[in-house]
């Protein structure tokens, strides 16, 4: 394992999507303790996509985190597809399968984004959750999951999409024009006051996009996920080889 420190983060590379996600199942179950001990509740959101699969199903199965600490997390979604929960593309159903319906957590526990609604409708019903459970936290998550597509997108802010200028509210209805359709999404403003921010990134599709994130002048409009910047908070990207690769190379030439 690796361990750097680009654009004020921490970037940790591993060998592949299996190592990465047994480190981050360990930092997923000591953020969980840390923020129980300080606050008494751990607020998560989960990244949809297929990179955090394998993180849910060893949670689910390693049982790193015992049962108190799941009975005191709450579980929110950085974002979701605009399809009913029982759709193979629901990020919450993805969630459901691979983790929580193997660990003890109530369904008062569970917040989902309710991809079935109308987006506009769903996005302010999901912003008023947020305010039911962390405006007295000053809506700061103790953990934001999020993945990255090979284009730079992550949650559901894509490159030169509406959400992106978002800078009031905390949820948005985002309609990505490339994909034809509305996604819902955690805006900047709300994952960027966030303790803790994790990004899983695996795969050389993501090689160029990691490269100019990590390295480059990217446009942020271009590339959101380099807008992620905690104000306040730890920004870590979980990587492996074949995403570091051509920043590994660039390294080397040097
Ligand atoms: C989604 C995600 C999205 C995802 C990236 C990476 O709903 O699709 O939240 O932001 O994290 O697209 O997806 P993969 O992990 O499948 O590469």
């Amino acid at each position: 394992m690796k361990v750097l420190q680009k654009k004020g983060a921490r970037v940790e590379v591993w060998r592949d999507q299996a190592e990465l996600s047994l480190r981050a199942a360990e930092l997923f179950t000591s953020l969980a303790y840390d923020c129980i001990a300080r606050t008494g509740v751990f607020n998560v959101a989960l990244s949809g996509g297929s990179t955090p699969k394998a993180l849910y199903a060893r949670l689910a199965n390693e049982g790193e985190t015992d049962a108190t600490a799941w009975l005191r997390t709450n579980i929110f979604w950085s974002d979701e597809r605009c399809v009913p929960p029982t759709d193979e593309q629901s990020n919450y159903r993805m969630a459901k399968e691979s983790l929580l319906d193997h660990v003890p957590v109530a369904p008062q526990q569970v917040h989902r984004m309710r991809g079935e609604d109308e987006p506009g409708v769903a996005a302010q019903a999901y912003a008023a959750v947020l305010a039911e459970n962390l405006a007295a936290r000053d809506y700061r998550f103790g953990l934001i999951l999020l993945g990255m597509g090979d284009d730079g997108h992550t949650a559901s802010l894509f490159p030169h999409t509406p959400a992106l200028d978002e800078m009031e509210r905390l949820v948005a209805a985002n309609y990505v024009n490339k994909l034809r359709v509305s996604r819902l999404t955690l805006t900047l403003p709300l994952i960027n006051r966030a303790s803790n921010i994790i990004f899983l990134v695996s795969g050389v599709a993501k090689a160029d996009a990691l490269q100019l994130i990590l390295e480059g002048d990217s446009d942020g409009r271009a590339m959101p996920a380099s807008l992620v910047q905690p104000t306040n908070g730890k920004l870590t990207w979980l990587v492996d080889e074949a995403a570091f690769a051509k920043i590994e190379a660039g390294t080397a030439r040097t």
